[in-house]
């Protein structure tokens, strides 16, 4: 059963209102004047052979680390991992599996036994911490933080050149004090620009505020925070769900740099630590769907340019606006995505319910097989959920979630933190039932 490929079917939808370029909320992004058709991110080098290129450029080894191990214990496992194409035996061909734990108490212990291991992470707010329930959930049963809103450029340096520390400081210290890794979340991104920043132009501007604020944020946690969204959300589609004329996303960096914005950032980001992972980040992109095979294509190039890039995170927001329409398989796009010897990650999951698009029995066939894609392929290395409890979810409040004041039913604990079924559906992927 775990290794069977899963399909995400989701009744067609059709986007109604907020159909906007941008599938995220938040503050105002890039304005968009000139649609580049910019292909060019995708069409770099053609001729080396992928995977191996990327890990040993990155100097990280980091996509195949985990997967060598998993093979031994593995009883699907077989000698393929040498036809595999990265030459390092990294991403085994698809072959290898990840064994669970025997058993566990919470996700994150599943998560810790596994083989293997897998991190388990959530979406923490400033706010979150404020309150007790909320902090006792989230440290019981994660190991990884990404903060919600605090490490984005608006949060860190909201005038040019000055940097705001104390929110995110607060997240990743009690993260640490709590034995969980954190992810920085997030370099370069169109949305949640301060305003100075959205008005930059011109090459050498942007390209001295890019390198400006990778080097300080990645300079002020170093020694705490080692994998990076280095990129966030640089395609688009006509439609949120992937579907549609995928091409690169007008931005204030796009605008500016060309598709060159992708390779100079992740290059600033390396010189800043050349042990970090560096990820690049993006919704709909979860199944197999025209943006996917776009940012596919993009990456591909960027990792047979040598550019150093570890891993890419799919978001995995479910249910509106995102729904990813048609028969989609999750599996494998994840599995097509590893192959290139890049780390997967699940970055933001969350399915939301509101207008019921979503049926409470489809949420939890959702939230158990596309867990269990990720947790079957060793080079799955997280799988993060937006946030804690339903009360709390970013979705309740974005109209472009159709929630009209309703809540989203969207996590794993309601609005008491106590676990609902889509905890043990999870759970259950996550041991292997
Ligand atoms: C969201 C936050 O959850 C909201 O609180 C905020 O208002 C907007 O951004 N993709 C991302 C995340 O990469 O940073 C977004 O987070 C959700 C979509």
């Amino acid at each position: 059963m775990r290794s069977g490929p899963f399909t995400l079917l989701l009744s067609a939808f059709l986007c109604t209102i907020g159909c906007s370029d941008d599938g995220d909320g938040g503050a105002g992004g890039a304005g968009g004047q000139g649609a580049t058709s910019g292909t060019g991110g995708a069409t770099g080098g053609t001729s080396t052979s992928a995977g191996g290129t990327s890990a040993s450029t990155s100097g990280t080894g980091s996509a195949t680390g985990g997967t060598s191990t998993s093979t031994g214990d593995a009883s699907t496992s077989t000698g393929d991992a040498s036809t595999s194409t990265s030459g390092t035996g990294g991403s085994g061909g698809g072959m290898a599996v990840r064994t669970p734990a025997a058993s566990a108490n919470s996700l994150r212990e599943a998560g810790e036994k596994a083989n293997p291991p897998i991190l388990i992470g959530a979406a923490i707010s400033g706010g979150g911490l404020n309150n007790g329930d909320y902090k006792r959930v989230a440290a019981a049963e994660h190991n990884y933080v990404t903060a919600e809103n605090e490490m984005k450029w608006d949060a860190l340096e909201p005038n040019p050149g000055q940097f705001s520390w104390g929110s995110a400081d607060n997240i990743v210290n009690w993260a640490r004090s709590n034995n969980m890794k954190v992810k920085g979340h997030t370099l370069v991104w169109h949305n949640q620009l301060p305003g100075w920043a959205n008005s930059l132009s011109g090459a050498t501007q942007v390209e001295q505020a890019i390198r400006r604020h990778i080097e300080n944020v990645m300079g002020h946690f170093k020694d705490r925070i080692d994998t990076w969204d280095v990129v966030n959300e640089a395609v688009i589609t006509d439609s949120d769900t992937g579907v549609g004329n995928p091409r690169m996303r007008p931005s204030v960096f796009f605008n500016a740099l060309g598709d060159r914005f992708l390779d100079l950032a992740f290059e600033i980001a390396r010189e800043q630590d050349p042990n970090a992972k560096l990820y690049y980040n993006d919704y709909s992109i979860d199944a197999l769907n025209d943006k996917a095979d776009y940012v596919y294509e993009m990456i591909k190039g960027m990792v047979e340019r040598g550019v150093p890039i570890d891993g890419v995170g799919f978001q995995m927001h479910i249910g509106p606006p995102n729904n990813e329409a048609g028969g989609a398989d999750v599996a494998a796009n994840l599995r097509r995505f590893a192959d290139l010897g890049l780390d997967v990650l699940i970055s933001e999951m969350d399915i939301n319910r509101c207008s019921n698009q979503v049926t409470a029995e489809e949420q939890l066939t959702y939230y158990h097989d596309i867990v269990e894609a990720c947790f079957v392929m060793p080079e799955c290395k997280a799988i993060t959920f937006w946030g804690i409890n339903d009360g709390r979810s970013w979705l309740n409040g974005w109209s472009g979630a159709l929630c009209n004041g309703q809540s989203s039913q969207s996590l794993l604990f309601n609005d008491q933190y106590q676990k609902k079924e889509t905890y043990n559906r999870v759970m259950d992927a996550l041991m292997g039932r």
